[in-house]
């Protein structure tokens, strides 16, 4: 695994360029989108997994950041260009090989008929026996099969893999290697090479997708993993093998030829953390993907509940979760804000993950709470582990405004979670000791992060903590608290009459 320790909640940070006037309603703590066009036009400067880049490709190291960026702009909400439920390749007849490449995230590719891999060339066959002379007999494609395709800095860490489509007939057939594999169900290929123990990434690039390109097989699909690491396939084998009842196949280390008559190279994704249901065959939704963490974790919280009971709580008070940092973005006066989580009624626990925590322990908390509060970061990811109807506040840093929104609080609702962003004022940032009051750092983070990404990350990401105002800052406590109570009431009152 690579060390990414001191990176490991470092999170890319998206910048936006004045569309959007991000309200917010103070009165609900609600934070809303005001498009100021209809259509939405985000350009994007990124050097997201810059970290990882660093770790993975030592070369990167001599680059400055300004090199990784990438300025693009954006149109829709959802990259997915069909308006129809129907994805192109959706039906692929037999010998032949579809790539769709409409969307800005992924391409993927499928192929029906004879196919044989070939893994010491990075390859993958599709023999077919059309009985033409004048067809061209050899085509490929080519493909990464990860899902951050606008992203360079993080596709070019990523195998590249070749899909040949070759026309054999009586006498070239014997040129087709021989099957060492025979699988009768199909293949999923994707590559696990752009994660570096970054729980966003790997549930935005990789979990989520995996979800919406195999769910529909029902677990008949065998995953053929691209720079396969032990690392991932122990983190994640619990929820990999809620959606595959085969092993999963390391595709470098396994030069044996593995024969299917179906594959999908590459993996679909919607959004941030968000599946569009209307883009599902079976209307499957985020909630659905959630059930299939719930039954991946069950098994191994059975265990954890021996080794590890719980502490009795009392069961008549919501239950509230913090996710807590150490360094940059930490809640300087956490202990000031759970002795005030507790007289307001509510029993607290308080959690430091990192990317060793096992993740069912952490599903184990979020499971049975009612409220979670974290301050902007990966490991908001984890807002994924709650039950839908519960409560997420995410405590926005100055300068993260858009990214906070982007990446949790939207696809949080999407879950049907009462959501609350909580942007904190100058006065609540460590920022507010450092400058001074008048400076733009304080008074306009927009025009900051706009000047760049290594501004963003020196400034806001990396060197920011977070006092909270309490008395502001309760409120949304006392809010959050009555909601859970009127709404375990309500369950009550529904199971007694
Ligand atoms: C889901 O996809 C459809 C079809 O592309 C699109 O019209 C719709 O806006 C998307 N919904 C969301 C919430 O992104
Ligand atoms: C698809 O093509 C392969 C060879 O090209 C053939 O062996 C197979 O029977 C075909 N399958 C179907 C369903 O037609
Ligand atoms: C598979 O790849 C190896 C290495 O590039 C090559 O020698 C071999 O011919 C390939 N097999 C086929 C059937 O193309
Ligand atoms: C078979 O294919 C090879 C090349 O792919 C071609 O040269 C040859 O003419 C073909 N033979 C027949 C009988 O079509
Ligand atoms: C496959 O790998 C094994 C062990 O790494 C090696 O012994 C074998 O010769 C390889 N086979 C081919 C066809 O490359
Ligand atoms: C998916 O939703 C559509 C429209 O709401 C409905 O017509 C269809 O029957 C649903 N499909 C499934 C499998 O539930
Ligand atoms: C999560 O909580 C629900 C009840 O609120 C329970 O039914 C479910 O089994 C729990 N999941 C796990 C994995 O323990
Ligand atoms: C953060 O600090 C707390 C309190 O000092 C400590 O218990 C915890 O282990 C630390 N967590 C990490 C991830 O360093
Ligand atoms: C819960 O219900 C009880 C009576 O059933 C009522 O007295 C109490 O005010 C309710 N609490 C909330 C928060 O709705």
């Amino acid at each position: 695994m690579v060390d990414h320790h001191s990176h490991g909640h470092r999170h890319h940070v998206q910048l936006k360029k004045g569309v959007n006037m991000i309200h917010v309603d103070e009165e609900n703590g609600c934070v809303s989108i005001r498009r100021s066009r209809p259509k939405l036009l985000f350009f994007l400067t990124f050097c997201s997994l810059l970290s990882c880049c660093l770790l993975l490709v030592p070369s990167f190291f001599s680059f400055p950041t300004s090199t990784f960026s990438l300025i693009y702009s954006y149109e829709g909400e959802d990259e997915t260009l069909l308006n129809s439920k129907v994805p192109l390749c959706a039906s692929v007849s037999n010998g032949t090989i579809c790539c769709d490449r409409s969307s800005i995230r992924s391409d993927i590719c499928i192929m029906k008929g004879d196919i044989r891999t070939n893994s010491s060339s990075f390859s993958v066959f599709l023999y077919t026996d059309h009985v033409s002379s004048d067809l061209v007999t050899r085509k490929q494609e080519k493909i990464k099969p990860y899902t951050r395709k606008w992203e360079p800095s993080t596709m070019a860490t990523i195998d590249e893999l070749t899909l040949i489509s070759e026309n054999t007939n009586a006498s070239t057939i014997e040129n087709r290697h021989n099957c060492d594999v025979n699988h009768n169900v199909p293949a999923v290929f994707f590559s696990t090479g752009g994660f570096t123990g970054n729980v966003y990434h790997e549930f935005n690039d990789g979990l989520i997708p995996l979800y919406i390109t195999s769910q529909k097989y029902n677990k008949k699909v065998v995953f053929v993993i691209l720079e396969y690491h032990d690392w991932w396939v122990m983190k994640y084998g619990d929820v990999v093998s809620r959606l595959s009842d085969y092993e999963p196949i390391d595709f470098n280390g396994d030069n044996r030829t593995h024969c299917f008559s179906e594959a999908i190279v590459g993996l679909r994704i919607h959004d941030e953390l968000a599946i569009n249901s209307t883009l599902m065959e079976d209307n499957k939704t985020i909630e659905d993907f959630h059930d299939v963490l719930d039954k991946a974790y069950w098994p191994r919280i059975q265990g954890i509940k021996q080794e590890e009971p719980m502490e009795a709580v009392d069961p008549e008070k919501p239950k509230l979760v913090i996710i807590s940092r150490n360094g940059s973005r930490a809640v300087t006066n956490q202990e000031l804000l759970v002795k005030m989580a507790e007289k307001i009624g509510f029993s607290v626990e308080v959690l430091w993950p990192d990317k060793t925590t096992e993740l069912p322990k952490i599903y184990r908390s979020l499971n049975s709470s009612d409220v979670m509060i974290g301050v902007h970061g990966a490991a908001m990811t984890h807002f994924l582990f709650m039950k839908p109807g519960s409560v997420f506040i995410q405590v926005v840093p100055l300068g993260t405004t858009w990214a906070a929104e982007t990446y949790y609080g939207a696809p949080a609702k999407k879950l049907g979670l009462r959501y609350i962003g909580y942007e904190i004022l100058p006065q609540e940032s460590s920022l507010y000791e450092e400058y001074d009051h008048n400076d733009v750092v304080l008074t306009d983070p927009d025009s900051v992060n706009d000047r760049g990404w290594e501004f963003t990350k020196k400034i806001y990401l990396d060197r920011q903590r977070v006092k909270l105002n309490l008395a502001r800052f309760r409120k949304h406590l006392v809010r959050s608290h009555l909601y859970v109570m009127a709404k375990k009431n309500q369950s009550q009152t529904r199971a007694q009459t």
